[in-house]
């Protein structure tokens, strides 16, 4: 049975991608800093937590197949070009790369006698200027540097563990909201002056994120790593 780990696995997305992974049949693990029933206390910011989590896992399981990092919110706002603190920059770092980082640095320090994926979550933040939050944006952006490197480290060092991202425009759920408040003072205005440059005109759905993570998780071969899939409604094409 496939094994699924999912740090920041209480989310919003982290549940949809949870329900996507039992649906299809797999064992899944959920953690978080405040985790739900049975899941795993867990802050990605530490390397020991990462350790415990890891060896619970396959303690529990007796492998593990696919590493989820969907751990991190926007930070604190505002978070515009002038009024982001340092303080609101090393919080994302901390979580949203140094976390990412840590697991994927966790499961290459093992020994794998099978394939085994690791699926990070970016966002178009990362791929297009993000002037209203720009520490945020700059991290998403790390994350998939992130993903390629450990990609390319994996494929040169033989090993058999891929590494890939989703980048999510807006989704429906989770952290929209506070990402609407740094667009405009009012939600509706927000909401609509933002899906003005969506060419879908709509905010994505976890599910569509929730399936992609899946097909990268477990589908394709051992050639698909290293690849950024943006799940965005056409959001940024021209
Ligand atoms: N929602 C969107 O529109 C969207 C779009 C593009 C990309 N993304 C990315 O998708 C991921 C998930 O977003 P989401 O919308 O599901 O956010 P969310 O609902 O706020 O979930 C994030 C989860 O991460 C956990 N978390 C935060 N800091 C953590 C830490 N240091 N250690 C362990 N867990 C931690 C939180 O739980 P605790 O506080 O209890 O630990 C929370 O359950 C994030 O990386 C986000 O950047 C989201």
């Amino acid at each position: 049975m496939t094994v699924v780990l999912i740090a920041g696995g209480f989310g919003s997305l982290g549940t949809a991608i949870a329900g996507r992974a039992e649906q299809a049949g797999a064992s899944v693990v959920r953690t978080g800093r405040r985790p739900g029933a049975g899941g795993l206390a867990h802050d990605v910011r530490e390397e020991a937590d990462w350790r415990r989590v890891v060896d619970t896992v396959l303690e529990r399981h007796g492998r593990l197949d696919v590493l989820v990092n969907a751990a991190g919110g926007l930070g604190d706002t505002p978070q515009d070009v002038l009024s982001a603190t340092p303080q609101a920059w090393h919080e994302l770092l901390d979580s949203h790369v140094v976390g990412s980082w840590l697991g994927c640095r966790e499961l290459i320090g093992r020994a794998w006698s099978h394939p085994v994926s690791i699926v990070n979550l970016s966002s178009t933040a990362g791929q297009l200027a993000t002037p209203s939050m720009v520490a945020y944006g700059a991290m998403k952006a790390a994350v998939q540097h992130l993903t390629t490197s450990v990609a390319l480290y994996c494929a040169r060092a033989g090993l058999p563990i891929r590494c890939n991202a989703v980048a999510p425009a807006l989704v429906d759920g989770g952290i929209r909201d506070d990402v609407l408040a740094t667009v405009a003072a009012d939600r509706d205005d927000a909401l609509t002056r933002y899906l003005s440059r969506v060419p879908s005109g709509r905010l994505v759905d976890p599910a569509e994120v929730a399936d992609t993570v899946w097909h990268l998780a477990v589908g394709g071969g051992p050639s698909l790593t290293g690849q950024v899939v943006t799940v965005a409604g056409g959001l940024g094409l021209s």
